[in-house]
């Protein structure tokens, strides 16, 4: 699926290394993913349509203590866009993170160019807040990034750790 959507993550990601998209480097990123969950610092879902794989959706960077909150992350493989996927696997993964992993805020970016993301987005409740000057370094510049985010409901958050 990687190898598939190629141009569209290039497009809108870091720079990948060649590796990425073999076989040998989605084995190599599925055990960071391992790894970064068992610290608890990152979930991840894949996106299925009826069984068949159609995407995935990732909390990153998860921080606990006064902060509680995450990054997400969702790239839908392009034979299945354009039919609310995005959208469903989003309100999924907030309620996810707000009812069972017990986060307080979440956010998410996406380049000025991408308004399909940004849709997703403020389909799925999420507020903009502004726009990051040059971000983030994605296709060989330094890119702006529209900055977007949810807050859910206040709680006492467990600092002892
Ligand atoms: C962005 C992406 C996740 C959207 O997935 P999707 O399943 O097609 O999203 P949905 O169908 O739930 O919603 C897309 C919305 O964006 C709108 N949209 C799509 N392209 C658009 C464009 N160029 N201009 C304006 N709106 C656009 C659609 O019309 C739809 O809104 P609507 O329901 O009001 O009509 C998918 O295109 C993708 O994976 N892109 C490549 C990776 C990526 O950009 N990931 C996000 C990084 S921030």
């Amino acid at each position: 699926m990687s190898a598939r959507n190629r141009a569209d993550i290039e497009r809108v990601s870091p720079a990948q290394t060649e590796a990425t998209f073999t076989v040998a480097g989605q084995a190599q990123r599925i055990t960071e993913i391992l790894a970064q969950s068992a610290l608890g610092s990152r979930a991840y879902w894949t996106i299925r349509v009826d069984g068949v794989l159609a995407g995935d959706i990732s909390l990153h960077a998860i921080q606990r203590g006064p902060v509680q909150t995450a990054n997400v992350g969702y790239m839908v493989d392009a034979a299945f866009r354009g039919r609310g996927v995005a959208t469903a696997a989003l309100r999924l993964v907030v309620a996810r993170a707000f009812d069972d992993l017990g986060l307080h805020r979440l956010d998410a970016g996406a380049m000025p160019s991408n308004l399909g993301s940004q849709r997703v987005l403020e389909k799925a409740g999420f507020t903009r807040v502004g726009v990051l000057d040059r971000f983030l370094y994605v296709a060989g510049s330094w890119q702006d990034h529209v900055l977007y985010e949810m807050v859910g409901t206040d709680f006492v958050p467990d600092v002892s750790g």
